[in-house]
């Protein structure tokens, strides 16, 4: 995509989060984790109720990694099934709403019921354009270019694709991803700061903010304050920085 270093870069149109510090909030209340996932849950709530009002246009999510089913079965479980529990609550006010809901990630692994779920969830907000709600469930960034890789392959070895025309904007288009933008933000709570295998490829030019705040008590200021920490950088997507070229001239 190309970008020149003096397009406008606010507000974030596009904002990912790592929904991170469920399990360490529980446990600073001597809680289970799964009280923590749920509480995260809520969060998520706030968050998507907030996000519009900021200016935001579409917000991804991280609920599951590629790499969460190394947890306990118990807790893989609970978090398995967070989605029913938020859609069960909140599906007819997202649809309502204007919110348009995507999935993205691995299905192979989910449950039918899952799988159901999501696809119910997707039919039902499709007409949607309000706002953008991407979940990023069963999901790796790895994985994900991999998955993309092996699809176009599969294109090229039935002749449908070229390999002399595959370039950064075709192979954008396999990722599951596709129907998003990039991020412009990836927000990371909890005080760790890695990415965990989120949007590796979409996050190319992203800004990254650490947050040093337990994912169940993230709320509106905590995005505000991440949006203000935003508006502060200067994007400049390998170009030069905006004074020097009006120096340049
Ligand atoms: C995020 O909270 C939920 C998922 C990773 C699915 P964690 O469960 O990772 O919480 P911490 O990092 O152990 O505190
Ligand atoms: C990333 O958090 C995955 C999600 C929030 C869904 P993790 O808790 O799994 O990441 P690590 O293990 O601390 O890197
Ligand atoms: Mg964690």
């Amino acid at each position: 995509m190309a970008l020149s270093p003096s397009e406008p870069t606010e507000p974030p149109l596009h904002v990912a989060i790592i929904m991170d510090g469920n399990g360490r909030w529980a446990k600073r209340r001597g809680l289970p984790r799964t009280l923590g996932h749920r509480a995260g849950v809520e969060a998520l709530k706030r968050t998507v109720a907030a996000a519009p009002e900021l200016g935001i246009r579409s917000l991804t999510v991280f609920g599951f990694s590629t790499e969460n089913w190394r947890r306990p079965a118990a807790e893989v479980a609970e978090l398995m099934a967070l989605p029913k529990r938020y859609f069960e609550s909140d599906l007819a006010r997202l649809e309502r709403d204007g919110v348009r809901v995507r999935a993205v990630g691995r299905r192979e692994g989910l449950s039918p019921e899952l799988r159901a779920m999501l696809i119910q969830a997707e039919a039902r907000t499709a007409h949607n354009d309000a706002f953008q709600l991407q979940i990023a469930f069963n999901y790796g960034g790895q994985a994900d270019i991999v998955d993309a890789a092996r699809k176009l392959a599969q294109d090229v070895a039935e002749g449908r694709a070229r390999p002399e025309d595959i370039s950064e904007a075709t192979f954008t288009r396999y990722l599951s991803t596709a129907d998003f933008p990039p991020p412009d933000l990836v927000i990371r709570p909890s005080g760790e700061q890695r990415l965990s295998n989120f949007l590796l490829w979409e996050s190319a030019y992203s800004e990254l903010v650490f947050q040093n705040v337990l994912w169940p008590d993230y709320d509106r200021e905590h995005l505000a304050a991440a949006l203000a920490e935003f508006a502060k950088r200067e994007r400049r997507f390998g170009g030069a920085v905006s004074d020097d070229v009006l120096a340049a001239g």
